[in-house]
């Protein structure tokens, strides 16, 4: 009966062949790792983003006048409210844990290198345009920080030379951040950006599985089949990876719902303490700063003395990652064969970079600026001289399959 279903679906819609293609007949390294959990739990995170978001879109309104108060009313008022509220704020950080360690991965083992320089790429795509979505759906509740962050996140953009002035008023729609402010952040944080993070992570895994995955000693699987044309070192991702992905999906619940419902607010690291008091135009915070996902690039704007240099920067600080498939020029993907050099540099940017974090929730002053310059110093050194390193120093000798 189900297979003549079937039939009569895959003569009209290729629902088989995409099944064998990404799950049942898509062959997987054997020997993924820890780190190879974050992929699935990026797309799990994302699904409880978009479900949580259109139950808040249910009861939340988008004006200057009405925003705050109807974040009060989701929170008090609307059956489980509360917990919509928070799967979605903590679940923006999480998002952000959860990217960030998949980059990690991807610089841990070389999955950048070719030829996964487009999955790398899309994977860029999306966290810019993760970025632009958490900085908007920040304004929605309309709360102090809401506000004042994104007065200083938009005032940014004034610094460009000739269009600046105009570029801000065009963003906000106003001379002030307003009420129409908030009315196109909401258009763009509920309808545009989903659908331009739902499209690139469909390119993402396309072009992921037109490559095929890389994995820990960074061998190429489809180098070695068997007379089938079956990877040896393979493994079908369905049932395999689909099951011990819900192991790492367990895992991860268990930790998130421990966050939600005992700490949802770090301490004010995922909702910041102004945010409970409304948005006032005529009152500035004593101390402004944007969520921890941002402060790393937030420390190095405030690093360099000039403001537009400090924005070239910052913005240089994403942009360089995009180019790092054309910087790595080591014949050896994975940081298990790679020199000292190479790992020395990356225990180098990644505590600069978690300096940057701490450093862009502080409030500045000259010990901690100069800490700042230093870590934004090797933040870029990291990258710069990588195509030296890469080259230069003598690699270990990969193996022909993988190790295990
Ligand atoms: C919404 C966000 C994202 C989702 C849902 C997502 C999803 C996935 C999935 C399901 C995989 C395959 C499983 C795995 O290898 O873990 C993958 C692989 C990969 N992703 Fe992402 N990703 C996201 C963001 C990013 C970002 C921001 C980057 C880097 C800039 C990135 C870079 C990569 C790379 C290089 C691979 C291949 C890894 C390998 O084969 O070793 N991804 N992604």
């Amino acid at each position: 009966m189900m297979s003549k279903f079937m039939e009569w679906v895959d003569a009209r819609f290729p629902a088989t062949k995409m099944w064998e293609d990404h799950l049942s007949k898509y062959y997987a390294p054997k020997n993924f790792n820890f780190f190879y959990f974050f992929g699935s739990l990026a797309l799990l995170v994302l699904v409880n983003q978009i479900v949580t978001g259109v139950w808040l879109t249910m009861s939340y309104t988008p004006s200057a006048e009405e925003a705050f108060a109807s974040v009060e009313y989701i929170m008090r008022d609307v059956e489980y409210g509360w917990i919509l509220r928070y799967l979605h704020s903590t679940g923006a950080s999480a998002f952000f844990v959860v990217v960030y360690l998949h980059m990690f991965r991807g610089l841990l083992y070389g999955s950048y290198q070719k030829p996964r320089e487009l999955v790398w790429i899309f994977g860029m795509l999306i966290y810019l345009a993760l970025m632009a979505e958490a900085f908007m759906g920040y304004l929605l509740p309309w709360g102090q920080m809401s506000y004042w962050g994104a007065q200083v996140i938009i005032s940014l953009f004034g610094a460009i030379p000739v269009i600046g002035d105009d570029l801000t008023q065009w963003i906000r729609g106003d001379y002030l951040i307003s009420g129409i402010t908030l009315n196109r952040f909401f258009a763009l944080h509920v309808v545009a950006l989903p659908i331009v993070i739902l499209g690139l992570v469909v390119m993402h895994i396309l072009a992921l599985h037109e490559v095929g995955s890389n994995n820990p000693d960074g061998v190429e699987i489809k180098k070695n089949k068997d007379a089938n044309g079956v990877p040896l070192d393979g493994i079908p991702f369905h049932p395999y990876y689909t099951v011990k992905d819900i192991v790492g999906v367990v895992v991860f619940l268990f930790v998130f719902c421990f966050v939600i419902f005992f700490f949802p607010e770090m301490g004010g690291y995922f909702l910041e303490k102004p945010n409970f008091e409304a948005a006032n135009p005529f009152k500035t915070p004593e101390h402004i700063a944007p969520v921890w996902y941002f402060t790393p690039f937030y420390a190095i704007l405030r690093a360099v003395p000039d403001k537009l240099l400090g924005v070239i920067a910052m913005g240089a600080a994403i942009a360089v990652l995009f180019v790092l498939p054309w910087l790595d020029r080591s014949p050896v993907k994975s940081m298990r064969y790679k020199g000292w050099l190479s790992k020395i540099w990356l225990l180098i940017f990644c505590v600069s970079f978690v300096i940057l974090g701490v450093l862009g929730v502080l409030a500045p002053t000259p010990g901690r600026t100069l800490l700042s310059q230093v870590c934004t110093f090797l933040y870029f050194a990291y990258f710069i001289l990588m195509p030296f390193y890469t080259k230069l120093e003598k690699t270990k000798p990969v193996p022909e399959r993988v190790t295990g």
